[in-house]
């Protein structure tokens, strides 16, 4: 599954203000958020060269900043500048954007007051999430083990890297069972999310999707919200707990990487790719087309 690694792929990085050759867009071993997780990104796609809901994703990016207690020393307007300009150097269209800011290497300790925040850009060239041919037939989920943290634990607002630790091992956990994803429980029990994306349940018509009081609501899940809405379709957003797995009929995740991706098992309970599902994947698939007729409805 791996191909060229990504510290070896080609092109040019924007590295705190300027541009970098890919090979060179290096931090220290010595960086803090390396070592203590002081560290919040990105995820964003462009289509058709242009980056889909780059202003809300900028916005994101500084307020997990802030979140962690940092400021990242770009505005807004600078950031959104700068992921178009690596687009266009890149000379992509279709793409993947990655920003990541972190604190530096002044200090190294808990303590970090002082310590430069860098901020980096890069974008490459990135298909679906998941193969296209596993996407129509839908992603098989485990359940984790690890739950997502209660609110007074962790920042869980921010997109931060630490966040993604107990991600990565629910992921590896599934993958090694031979699942596709895992859907994690929050601290309460509750469903909450996979490990990369939102979830959605379909049941009579309706959609059901967990209330994001601990985890990322994320961009594309409130686009995904407005256009079921803009369909006519109800969606319950509420408490749902595991119990109900059973009785839902369709089920798909969504994320700036997953799309709207249909769900076909998760740990023993069947979903069928329905009328529903498929009728979300095309108008977000037109949504995020810069030509699309929905794309007005969609960020609305
Ligand atoms: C843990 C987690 N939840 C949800 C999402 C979906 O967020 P978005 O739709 O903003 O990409 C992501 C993707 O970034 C994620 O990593």
């Amino acid at each position: 599954m791996a191909g060229t690694p990504f510290d070896q792929l080609s092109g040019d990085i924007w590295y705190d203000g300027i541009f970098v050759p890919w090979a060179d867009a290096k931090l220290h071993v010595l960086s803090h958020g390396l070592h203590y997780g002081s560290s919040v990104f990105e995820g964003e796609r462009a289509y058709g060269g242009r980056i889909f809901k780059s202003e809300e994703h900028t916005r994101r990016l500084l307020e997990s900043g802030r979140m962690l207690g940092f400021e990242i020393p770009w505005t807004a307007e600078q950031i959104n500048a700068a992921k178009e300009e690596t687009l266009a150097r890149m000379n992509l269209t279709d793409a993947y954007i990655r920003p990541v800011a972190w604190r530096g290497s002044e200090m190294m300790g808990i303590s970090a007051q002082k310590n430069t925040i860098h901020l980096a850009i890069a974008a490459w060239e990135w298909p679906s999430y998941f193969a296209p041919e596993e996407r129509l037939k839908g992603i098989r989920l485990d359940m984790a083990d690890y739950r997502r943290p209660d609110p007074k634990t962790a920042p869980y607002k921010a997109k931060a890297a630490g966040l993604y630790m107990i991600c990565t091992i629910s992921k590896h956990a599934a993958e090694s069972k031979g699942y596709t994803d895992a859907l994690m429980l929050d601290w309460r029990g509750r469903v909450a999310e996979a490990t990369g994306a939102n979830v959605f349940f379909i049941k009579e018509g309706r959609i059901h999707t967990p209330t994001p009081d601990c985890f990322l609501n994320g961009i594309t899940r409130q686009t995904v919200i407005g256009l079921a809405k803009d369909r006519g379709i109800d969606v319950v957003e509420r408490v749902i707990m595991p119990e109900e797995l059973p009785d839902f009929e369709q089920c798909f995740v969504t994320g700036t990487a997953a799309e709207v991706t249909p769900v076909s098992e998760i740990a023993g309970n069947r979903y069928e790719v329905g009328a529903i599902i498929k009728t979300l994947m095309e108008d977000y698939d037109a949504a995020v087309r810069p030509q699309a007729p929905a794309l007005q409805a969609a960020s609305g």
